[in-house]
């Protein structure tokens, strides 16, 4: 297996994949892993419109495809018609992760009232730990400072590669093993 970690990033907006709107959450995302992961890694980067049967679809090819151990989202998590994120993401997930929405809505409840409007939640696919996060950019660093800590050791778990951090932003968690 290699040892370069795959991170797929996703856009979900449907103003950004038409071109009308620059995407904002991709780079900020990049930006964020550039900034904290001390281990290799690669992005696959995508930016699709709110369907449900395409997000759905772009979930499953990079888990199964592109063996990402990590998927992100960013964006179509709050409350509108065209807001199917957490819906696609749980139909494609084996495993619900409940404990990542809630901490990062209780983080996000500090900076701003409106974080309970965000649906983002979390699961496993395979070898895959797919992450939804609000499109605001601010709420994209919030949002993975609270949960970055745990992501490492989750990833352990589900077999994929080992990954370090920065400890001057994010100190990892992993518990000691049993000797
Ligand atoms: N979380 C953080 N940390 N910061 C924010 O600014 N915005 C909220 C919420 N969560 C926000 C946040 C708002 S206003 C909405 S509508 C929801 O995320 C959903 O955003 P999305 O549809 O872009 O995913």
């Amino acid at each position: 297996m290699s040892t370069i970690a795959r991170i797929g990033i996703v856009t979900v907006s449907d103003r950004a994949s038409r071109g009308e709107y620059e995407d904002r959450g991709g780079p900020a995302l990049l930006d964020y892993f550039k900034d904290v992961l001390t281990s290799p890694w690669e992005a696959e980067s995508v930016i699709i419109p709110d369907e449900r049967p395409l997000v759905e679809e772009t979930l499953i090819q990079l888990a199964d495809e592109k063996q990402c151990c990590l998927i992100v989202t960013t964006g179509g998590t709050g409350p509108s018609p065209r807001d199917i994120t957490p819906e696609a993401t749980e139909a494609v997930c084996e495993k619900m992760m409940p404990g990542f929405g809630e901490l990062m809505r209780q983080e996000s409840l500090k900076a701003v009232p409106t974080a309970i409007l965000s649906r983002q939640t979390a699961g496993i696919r395979g070898g895959s730990l797919i992450i939804n996060l609000p499109g605001q950019p601010k709420a994209i660093k919030e949002c993975l400072d609270a949960v970055m800590p745990a992501i490492p050791y989750c990833i352990d778990l589900i077999e994929g590669p080992y990954l370090t951090t920065d400890p001057e932003r994010i100190v990892v968690f992993r518990p000691k093993k049993k000797s």
